[in-house]
């Protein structure tokens, strides 16, 4: 099996190309139709997504072979109703992209078997996306953000600072060297007994919360490199948790939730701060924040302080484009294809696929292109 893409003719770059994405790396069951037009602009004709919150929530976490059913009940309908809604046939399309790596495997496999199947009976290329690169290119769903640009991708299997010199070209400058930023909010909230997804009901709990009341430790803040660590203000937030006896009120778990919150907003923000000095050094002119912790309020907050104290514009994607869709698959797709990078159809589903090709031959690290370390 050849998990390379390989290099073909170049899709005609004065024409506007149609991809139909296909996203199955967790538990969002995502298809959409994108169109990237000659100059760069992008036109979303359609974006579908199932989420599979209420499979997964007797289990408190996401349980692999649970989503990958899932995806298998579900990916045909929402495949379908992304055509319908784009009001375009596969024979519409200029190819078809799915994400083939990195996350949970068996989900992944779905949705990569689905897309080489539509791709072999259409006669069309199939695109194979790293789900990563289709998070950095996501900026670009609503503006054309001009290369080189700093993104921080926080999400449940990943937290990266990364540069986007151009599509397929990234320097990673920094990541996780534990729990993934959106692994520590899912796992926090649990234990503040919220339902899942996490992150987003941890979020509401905050909103009624005291920031300052508890004092949570900030993991590498000022440390001098671009990496970052959540164990530790994890495990301090179960500490101060089991420190309010067996009962705690709803202000206490507001209190410790908007704590631990703003805690890992300053974190970002620090680690952020070291990256944005080497990155304008680079030539970046611009911040994105992506992935599903950038639907967070807070954290968009601070990165943007960052970014304004530094001169640099702060993009960060609409909440729908933050945490996983078909759309960043089917751009990514289309930027791919345009540069001639179809995949055979033999191309292997890849649990871990690094962006930058530096990480590609280091050792394998949590959050250095691992999905699925959600619990
Ligand atoms: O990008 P994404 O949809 O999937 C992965 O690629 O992992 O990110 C999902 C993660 C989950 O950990 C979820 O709890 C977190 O993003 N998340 C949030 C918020 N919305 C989603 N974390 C904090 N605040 C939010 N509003
Ligand atoms: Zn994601």
């Amino acid at each position: 099996m050849n998990a390379a893409p390989a290099l073909a003719q170049s899709a005609d770059p004065r024409r506007a190309l149609t991809v139909l994405g296909v996203e199955t790396s967790c538990d969002d069951t995502a298809a959409a139709v994108a169109r990237l037009h000659a100059d760069g602009r992008v036109e979303v004709l359609s974006d579908e997504t199932a989420r599979q919150y209420d499979a997964h929530a007797p289990f408190g976490g996401i349980v692999p072979e649970i989503a990958a059913r899932a995806h298998a009940e579900l990916l045909d309908t929402i495949v379908a109703r992304a055509l319908d809604a784009a009001g375009l046939g596969l024979e519409d399309l200029d190819a078809v992209a799915a994400t083939a790596g990195p996350g949970l495997v068996g989900g992944v496999m779905v949705g990569l078997m689905t897309a080489k199947g539509l791709a072999m009976g259409a006669g069309l290329p199939l695109v194979a996306v790293n789900h990563l690169e289709g998070h950095a290119l996501s900026p670009r769903l609503t503006e054309p953000v001009d290369f080189p640009y700093l993104i921080l991708l926080v999400s449940g299997g990943h937290s990266q600072l990364l540069l986007v010199r151009d599509v397929g070209d990234y320097v990673r400058y920094g990541s996780t060297i534990d729990d993934a930023a959106g692994e520590a909010f899912d796992k926090t909230a649990k234990v503040l007994g919220l339902k899942l997804p996490g992150g987003p009901a941890l979020e509401r709990l905050a909103a009624q919360g005291d920031p300052d009341r508890f004092d949570l430790p900030r993991p590498l803040k000022g440390a001098a490199h671009c990496d970052f660590s959540f164990a530790g203000l994890k495990t301090a937030t179960v500490r101060a948790y089991e420190s309010l006896g067996p009962e705690p009120s709803d202000q206490d778990r507001a209190d410790l939730a908007a704590s631990f919150q703003a805690a890992v907003a300053e974190v970002l923000a620090d680690r952020t701060r070291n990256a944005i000095a080497r990155a304008a050094a680079d030539g970046a002119r611009a911040l994105a924040v992506v992935g599903g912790v950038a639907a967070n309020a807070t954290v968009r907050a601070a990165l943007r302080a960052a970014a304004d104290e530094a001169g640099l514009s702060f993009l960060a994607p609409p909440l729908k484009w933050c945490t996983d869709n078909g759309a960043m698959i089917a751009l990514a797709g289309a930027e791919l294809l345009r540069r001639g990078r179809v995949a055979p159809l033999d191309v292997a589903a890849r649990p871990r696929w690094p962006l930058d090709q530096a990480a590609a031959a280091a050792k394998p690290a949590i959050g250095g292109g691992r999905k699925g370390a959600k619990a």
